[in-house]
């Protein structure tokens, strides 16, 4: 009996090798993970995302202008939905998998994923994150930013810049033909140099036709771990950084069992931006 492994990587019947086939089947031979074709996106749907990334990133620039002590999260959560159904988009997040709401509103320990409630007011000194992901014509976009209500801490301010640090680093590490850990590797070198815990539970992802693709983006780990990263490919890189440990659960009090918080309580903070591969690197479609 021949054992023969299924092959993730295509390659197109009656064409010549690109130079993109030879690198993938090169590494898909060592028995590296690659990506399946369907990965690398059409300059249609590239251009489909790009779109949905100015709208997702005015989300939040629209929240930016309004953020304020005293207000709601709720009021956020009609903030965004009111800018993405105005601009043409859907608001990805609303009853997705049971999901209540059009955006997440994460305070403080609140990791990700935090529901926005009319009795969740915004306090002087709060660390806020604001992750929204739009669809428009059918293209996902998402990202997130940290808000700093009025004045916080040293420390949490500390915690926010970190957190931005480790996602620009780690976006600096995502090469063409580089894997997918170097980034995990990356960000996880960076946190720890402040003693800071890089949450394990959750990852970024691919993202663009559907919510959450593959590859799996881990926000620590090992230099050529995971999958291939090749030109055309989209995902998100999202460092959920906290304060002290990187241990996590759901809140017990949250009836929809989604919002995540830290196990000891302390402040938590990240960004996410949508990157396209390049052949020189990465660029931002969403932030
Ligand atoms: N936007 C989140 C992400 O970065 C996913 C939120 S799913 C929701 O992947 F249902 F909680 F909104
Ligand atoms: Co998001
Ligand atoms: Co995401």
């Amino acid at each position: 009996m021949v054992f023969k492994k299924k092959r993730r990587w295509h390659t197109v019947p009656g064409q010549p090798l690109t130079e993109m086939d030879k690198q993938v089947m090169y590494w898909e031979n060592k028995g590296k993970l690659v990506p399946t074709r369907n990965l690398i996106k059409t300059p249609e749907q590239i251009d489909g995302i790009r779109k949905s990334g100015v709208i997702n990133t005015g989300v939040l620039d629209e929240v930016a202008a309004r953020i304020h002590a005293g207000m709601s999260t709720a009021e956020i959560d009609k903030i965004c939905y009111d800018y993405c159904t105005e601009h043409g988009a859907v608001p990805a997040c609303l009853n997705y998998e049971g999901y209540p709401k059009s955006v997440c509103t994460s305070i403080n320990e609140v990791v990700c994923h935090g529901i926005p409630k009319e009795t969740d007011i915004l306090q002087e000194g709060d660390i806020v994150n604001v992750d929204f992901t739009t669809i428009l014509d059918g293209y996902y976009a998402d990202a997130s930013r940290m808000f700093i209500i009025g004045k916080t801490t040293p420390e949490k301010e500390q915690l926010v810049r970190v957190a931005k640090e480790c996602l620009e680093i780690g976006a600096e590490a995502a090469r063409p033909y580089g894997f997918v850990g170097d980034i995990g590797h990356a960000i996880q070198k960076h946190a720890e140099k402040y003693h800071y815990g890089v949450v394990r539970d959750l990852c970024g992802h691919g993202v663009g036709i559907e919510f959450h693709e593959e590859p799996e983006v881990l926000h620590f780990g090992h230099k050529g771990s995971g999958m291939l990263l090749v030109p055309g490919m989209v995902f998100t890189i999202e460092p959920m950084i906290n304060m002290g440990t990187w241990r996590v659960f759901i809140d017990a009090d949250d009836p929809y069992g989604w919002e995540v918080i830290t196990e000891d309580e302390k402040p938590s903070a990240q960004w996410e931006h949508t990157f396209l591969m390049t052949e020189h690197g990465v660029e931002i479609l969403s932030a």
